[in-house]
């Protein structure tokens, strides 16, 4: 056999493809374009001005005003939807803070809605950690666990208080067992029938959340972590359950979180549903690229949009990054 017997053969040479910067955008098998992303914002009661998050570069606690400003931006940008974290002044056992028509995260909801009306979508994340003072997702029982069913009617007093401040979908993070039914049944139980849920539906016990422990001001105390209420990410089909719980409870949108890690997940859910899918690009993948970047050692915005391709390609419809406002500059529409 001659030596270039392969490459002579006119039908094998894949490269052919790849020679002209035209011919790979025609060839291209997945497009990341602004509206596939949703930038995640913190807004906190009782800042003026926006604070800058150390371990987030280039990311602000909002006051609602900057918050404001920060949205009709990235609207403007054509970035679809944002995700949005409340930081309370106050935090105490049960979160209240995190359900009161007069807290942060109502507050900024209906300042929002006043100014940009349907232009955005809104997509308040229905958690406790941020309000409670003990840092869990939950209501904690005196043995110091989280309580499933408590912590489950608390999230229907948020869902119900965020859905009256002018939601488009709530999204339940706190991996509860039986929270989307229940979040359902209580919205329709208001009316609420058009405000839906982005289910938080396999969310990993992740070491890539820690960069926005400091950007809410959560610490667990005693040093405890989410491993009875977060999933293991040694388990891959335990996501399947998750999602297919969810779904079966009415999830209009479900996300796996963290994305990077569980591009085998994404793809699994994604041939499993008939719904959206979505994945969290978090915080501890953000500022990696951010940190690495700094010290000149990668090209950041390559390796965001690498990351960011690879999520989508992997089956994921959409992605809440907190890269959306700085590739929405340079991403077609
Ligand atoms: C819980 C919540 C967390 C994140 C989103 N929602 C923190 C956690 O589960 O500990 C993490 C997001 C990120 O790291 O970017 N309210």
């Amino acid at each position: 056999m001659r030596r270039l017997e392969f490459v002579e053969r006119p039908h094998l040479r894949p490269r052919r493809l790849r020679r002209t910067a035209a011919l790979r955008r025609l060839v291209a098998e997945t497009r990341l374009s602004t509206a596939d992303l949703i930038a995640p914002l913190f807004v906190a009661e009782g800042v003026s001005a926006p604070a800058p998050i150390s371990s987030l570069p280039g990311q602000y606690q909002h006051s609602v005003d900057s918050l404001l400003a920060e949205v009709t931006r990235l609207v403007d940008l054509g970035v679809s939807a944002v995700t949005l974290f409340g930081v309370p002044q106050v935090k105490d056992a049960r979160g209240s803070g995190a359900s009161d028509a007069e807290g942060i995260m109502q507050v900024a909801l209906r300042r929002l809605v006043a100014e940009l009306g349907d232009a955005v979508v809104l997509i308040p994340d229905l958690c406790l950690d941020e309000y409670t003072d003990h840092g869990h997702c939950g209501v904690v029982d005196e043995q110091g666990s989280v309580d499933n069913d408590k912590t489950v009617e608390r999230y229907q007093e948020i869902a119900i208080a965020q859905a009256r401040a002018g939601a488009d979908l709530v999204a339940p993070s706190g991996m509860m067992d039986g929270q989307v039914g229940a979040i359902r049944h209580a919205l329709d139980g208001e009316g609420f029938f058009d405000v839906g849920i982005l289910a938080y539906a396999a969310k990993y016990a992740s070491a890539f959340y820690g960069p926005f422990r400091e950007a809410v001001d959560v610490e667990i105390v005693g040093g405890g972590d989410r491993r009875t209420y977060q999933q293991d990410p040694a388990n891959r089909r335990e996501s399947l359950r998750e999602v297919l719980l969810d779904v079966e409870q009415g999830a209009d949108i479900v996300m796996v979180k963290p994305a990077m890690t569980n591009l085998d997940v994404i793809a699994d859910v994604a041939s499993a549903v008939d719904v959206p899918v979505a994945a969290y690009h978090v915080s501890g993948e953000y500022s990696m690229i951010k940190a690495a970047a700094e010290r000149g050692w990668i090209d950041g915005p390559a390796a965001a949009l690498e990351q960011l391709t690879s999520i989508k390609r992997a089956g994921a419809d959409m992605i809440l990054t907190y890269f959306a406002g700085e590739l929405a500059e340079v991403l077609d529409a």
